[in-house]
């Protein structure tokens, strides 16, 4: 089954779930979808570090795929505060996301250091989840193709398409993002799902380009969640606040599941 054949839908939970809420939220939420074949839908969740080792404990991987929101590239060293592959390793979970908006710019990420984060985390046999996205003041500048092309380019460097079987894109606006986010329009999301796809088939050749999942991320809620997952080129959605409720997740997942297996079926057909 092409990669693309299926949804791709998943949670971050920042830092607002502890250990067992995690637990909690994760085992309602396998409840819910447990009729779901998850030969249709990709389900994953991105807790916080504490949480990963009781959370693996509660799901499995073919359930629901887990994720670190971070990784130092590095192994071991001097890094304090940090957490490494190989400590990531040990925990069994799937899923690193790296440059996520918060990270970037709360924290100061530099596409520098998430590309040593995505060579990282590929190298050590995890899926590499890249979150992209360009600052309000850079799409009133008129320079948000440009800014995803940057992130793509120099965060994807020297990774070679025989690895980026295990890369996810996920596009999430800045200023689409969190309490004060506007939502993207669908149609604007669209628009950019397309300038990234054209980016990475640049990257790694139409062939492997063209399969790499791109998730919209940002106020996705039980509204537009429809619409955006229509489009041509949106391959799942990365879901905060809305899907941080197992049975609201759970609803959002009843709602666009079929979307997605129609347009599915329209392009075969
Ligand atoms: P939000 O978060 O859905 O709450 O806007 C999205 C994200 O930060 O990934």
């Amino acid at each position: 089954m092409a990669r693309l054949d299926k949804i791709y839908l998943g949670t971050n939970t920042k830092m607002f779930k502890t250990i067992g809420n995690t637990k909690e939220f994760l085992t309602e939420l396998n409840r819910l979808t447990s009729d779901i074949s998850r030969e249709e839908m990709q389900l994953f969740v991105i807790p916080s570090y504490t949480a990963l080792s009781h959370a693996r404990a509660v799901v499995s991987t073919e359930e629901i795929m887990l994720g670190a929101q971070n990784m130092n590239w590095a192994e071991e060293g001097q890094f304090t505060g940090e957490i490494s592959p190989l400590m990531l390793s040990e925990i069994g979970i799937d899923i690193v996301m790296i440059g996520h908006s918060e990270r970037r710019h709360v924290f100061g990420e530099q596409d520098r250091e998430e590309n040593l984060k995505a060579k990282s985390a590929l190298d050590h046999g995890f899926t590499a989840l890249l979150c992209i996205g360009e600052t309000e003041e850079q799409k009133e500048n008129g320079i948000s193709d440009e800014i995803l092309r940057i992130q793509l380019k120099c965060g994807l460097k020297d990774v070679a398409p025989g690895q980026a079987g295990k890369l996810w894109v996920a596009y999430e606006p800045v200023w689409a993002i969190g309490v004060n986010g506007k939502p993207a329009t669908a149609e604007y999301a669209e628009e950019k799902h397309l300038v990234i796809k054209k980016c990475l088939t640049e990257i790694f050749g139409e062939e492997i380009g063209a399969d790499l999942p791109v998730l919209y991320g940002g106020s996705v809620n039980n509204k537009n969640a429809a619409e955006l997952i229509v489009q041509e080129h949106i391959d799942g959605l990365f879901i905060g606040r809305s899907a941080w409720d197992a049975e609201n997740f759970n609803s959002i997942i009843r709602l666009v599941l079929p979307l997605f297996s129609q347009k599915k079926t329209g392009r075969e057909g």
